[in-house]
């Protein structure tokens, strides 16, 4: 990418939210690699500070999460257009937090808002980086309100449900497909009616429901959104 394009990016937030399942990682993951934007996975900051915070014992459903806990998080994410590499001080754990028990954790300690701060000024500082495509559940609304173009992902509960199914068996984790859309229910109903940032649309983000469509017809879709109102970046498609 030549400079005028890498500064004309610089600062565009591109916000993709929706609930699990609803295909956000896997287009917000091809659609970094094309526009040569860094990828922000802001679920895996939350399930990497799960995970920190229950190697110290620290209950998910503590009423405040003890600050020493937090302060003792050395997070450090590389971040690059293939994805994010998270590390624990010197260990690597962007494997290792993938499983649901990490994913029902995380939920858990989200409702927080310490811990919403604590990873706050993480994410605003990662998107300082560059043209930045950010997924989670409160980019368009907390984290990037000002983001230049927001998405909002959706698809029927059952259809996500076997997603998340089919990626944990093709992780080789074991799954079953009834428990896998019992627990998605669970941690959908907490991620959308908690009182810190909870999973809502953002009111002026473009919703796709993605239930019928391939991963290839949701970029699709996001793809003309981004010509029509970022040209510049959709010049720099690396396809
Ligand atoms: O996207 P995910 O399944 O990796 O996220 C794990 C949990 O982290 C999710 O259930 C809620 C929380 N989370 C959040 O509260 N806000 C975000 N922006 C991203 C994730």
């Amino acid at each position: 990418m030549d400079e005028a394009a890498t500064s004309a990016i610089h600062g565009v937030v591109i916000a993709i939210d929706g609930p699990a399942g609803s295909g956000k990682s896997t287009v917000a993951r091809i659609l970094a690699k094309r526009l040569e934007f860094l990828l922000l996975d802001s679920g895996a900051l939350y399930r990497a500070l799960a995970l920190h915070l229950d190697r110290l014992a620290v209950d998910p459903d503590v009423p405040v999460v003890p600050e020493s806990a937090l302060e003792s998080l050395d997070l450090r994410a590389e971040t690059a257009a293939e994805g994010v590499r998270l590390f624990l001080a010197r260990e690597e754990v962007t494997d290792l937090i993938r499983g649901e028990r990490i994913g029902s954790i995380a939920s858990r300690f989200s409702t927080k808002p310490e811990v919403r701060a604590t990873l706050l000024t993480v994410q605003r500082e990662i998107a300082s980086k560059g043209g930045v495509i950010a997924e989670g559940r409160d980019m368009g609304t907390v984290v990037f309100p000002h983001a230049q173009l927001k998405f909002f992902l959706r698809a029927e509960p059952e259809e996500r449900a076997r997603r998340r199914y089919r990626e944990l068996v093709e992780r080789g984790q074991p799954a079953e497909l009834p428990t896998v859309e019992a627990e998605m229910r669970v941690r959908d109903l907490r991620d959308s009616t908690r009182k810190e940032s909870p999973l809502v649309q953002a009111p002026d983000a473009i919703s796709i429901d993605t239930t019928h469509l391939t991963p290839e017809e949701v970029i699709q879709a996001i793809w003309r959104h981004v010509c029509q109102e970022l040209p510049f970046a959709c010049l720099n498609e690396t396809r």
